[in-house]
C-alpha cells in the first residue's frame, strides 16, 4: 500500500512539477529572500514610501513629455531647453502672506516657469522671517530657486485703510533679490544673465521669458490691463527704436511702464554700483527712476515682435470671500487647522 501511495505521488509530482516549480518561484519573488541570496535584484514587496516615490517619478515623466511638447508648439528650438550654456532668467519676486499666496505662487508662477529652462527664480518674502509654506513651496517646485526674506518696516506698510497706491510695495524686496545678485557675482566681472522682476499676481505666458533671453542692456514690451488702460506699449519708430508711449496714466514718466514690462542685462545691473529701487520714488514712478539710473529711450530693445504681442498681464486676484471661516473662527474653529494652502 505504502508503496503504492508512492508511486501515485510521484506521478502527481511528475505531472504537476511545472507548476509547483512556478509556485515556488512566485513565493519567493513575493517574501523576497530569492534575490536576496542571489544578491542583485531585491523584489521586496515596495514599501508605502518607495510606492510613493515610484508613482511621483512616473508622474514627472509624464510631466516632461507634456513640457517638451509644450516648447514644441511655441515653436522654442530644443537647443533652447537642453543647452546649459543659456544665459540664465533671474526672476526675482517679492510676495507676502494671505490666503491665496500658495494658489498665486502654484498657478501664476511655478506652473510657468517649469516650461522655461535656465530660470533661477529668488523669491523674497516680505516677513521678518522665512516661513515654512514657501520654504516647503520651493523645495518641492522642481526649480532653481532661492529663499530670500525682507520686510517692509511699518511706516511703508499699506494700512487697511489706504487706497493701493497709497506705498509702493515690493521695493525692498526686489532690493534684496539685488543684493544677493551683487554677492553671488562679486568676484565675476562680466556675469552672463537677465534679471527680469515678476511679482506674484500677474499672469505670465512662456514666449515672454523667450523674448527676454538675449538682453543686452534693457528689453522692453507690452504689458496688458495695466495703468487703467487694455495695453500699455512702448511704440516703436522706423529705426526699430522705441520712439514714445502708449499709456493712459502718467503717459509722460521717462519710462511709462510696469515693473512687468522690462528686463535688464545682469552685467549692465552689477557693473552700475548701487543701483536699486528707491521706496520714496514718487508714486507711478518707480521703474522710470530705476531705469534712469540704467540706460535712455533710445537704447531700448523692443521685444514681442517690436512690441505688438501681448505676453505679460497685470492680473489681480479677488480676495477671497472668508466670512464664513472669521465666524468660525469666533467659535473657536479654523479649517485650515492641521492643513496647508
Ligand atoms: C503695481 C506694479 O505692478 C508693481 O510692480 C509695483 O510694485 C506696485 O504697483 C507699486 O506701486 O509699488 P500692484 O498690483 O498695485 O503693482 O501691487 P501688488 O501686486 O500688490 O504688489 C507688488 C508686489 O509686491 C507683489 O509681488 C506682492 O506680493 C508684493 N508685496 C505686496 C509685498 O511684498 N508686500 C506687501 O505688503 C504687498
Ligand atoms: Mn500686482
Amino acid at each position: 500500500m505504502g508503496s503504492l501511495n508512492l508511486y501515485i505521488l510521484k506521478r502527481r509530482i511528475r505531472k504537476w512539477w511545472k507548476y509547483l516549480v512556478v509556485l515556488i518561484f512566485l513565493l519567493a519573488v513575493y517574501f523576497g529572500g530569492f534575490f536576496h541570496i542571489t544578491g542583485n535584484i531585491s523584489t521586496t514587496p515596495p514599501s508605502e514610501h518607495s510606492r510613493n516615490t515610484m508613482k511621483e517619478v512616473f508622474a514627472l515623466r509624464r510631466q516632461i513629455r507634456l513640457l517638451k511638447s509644450v516648447l514644441k508648439q511655441y515653436s522654442i528650438p530644443e537647443k533652447e531647453y537642453s543647452d546649459v550654456l543659456l544665459p540664465v532668467i533671474y526672476v526675482i519676486t517679492p510676495t507676502y502672506t494671505r490666503p491665496q499666496q500658495k494658489a498665486e505662487l502654484t498657478s501664476r508662477l511655478k506652473s510657468v516657469f517649469l516650461h522655461v529652462p535656465a530660470l533661477h527664480w529668488i523669491v523674497v518674502e516680505d516677513a521678518p522671517k522665512k516661513s515654512q509654506m514657501v520654504s516647503n513651496f520651493l523645495e518641492s517646485s522642481g526649480l532653481t530657486h532661492t529663499h530670500l526674506h525682507q520686510s517692509t518696516p511699518q511706516e511703508w506698510k499699506l494700512k487697511d485703510s489706504d487706497p493701493k497706491w497709497r506705498k509702493p510695495r515690493g521695493v525692498l524686496q526686489r532690493n534684496a533679490g539685488i543684493r544677493w545678485l551683487r554677492s553671488k557675482f562679486a568676484h565675476d566681472a562680466n556675469p552672463r544673465g537677465v534679471v527680469y522682476f515678476a511679482d506674484d499676481d500677474n499672469t505670465y505666458s512662456v514666449e515672454l521669458f523667450h523674448e527676454m533671453r538675449d538682453t543686452h542692456k534693457v528689453s522692453v514690451w507690452p504689458v496688458a490691463l495695466v495703468g487703467g488702460v487694455l495695453v500699455e506699449r512702448p511704440l516703436v519708430g522706423s529705426n526699430g527704436q522705441v520712439s514714445s508711449w502708449l499709456a493712459g496714466w502718467k503717459a509722460d514718466r521717462p519710462f511709462a511702464m510696469d515693473m512687468a514690462g522690462f528686463a535688464v542685462n545682469l552685467s549692465l545691473l552689477l557693473n552700475k554700483s548701487g543701483v536699486e529701487f528707491s521706496i520714496d520714488a514718487p508714486i507711478g514712478f518707480q521703474e522710470s527712476v530705476f531705469l534712469e539710473k540704467l540706460i535712455t529711450q533710445e537704447e531700448l530693445e523692443p521685444k514681442a515682435d517690436l512690441c505688438t504681442k501681448v505676453y505679460v498681464w497685470h492680473t489681480r486676484t479677488e480676495q477671497p470671500d472668508l466670512k464664513q471661516e472669521i465666524r468660525l473662527n469666533k467659535v473657536g474653529k479654523h479649517t485650515d487647522e492641521g492643513i496647508e494652502l
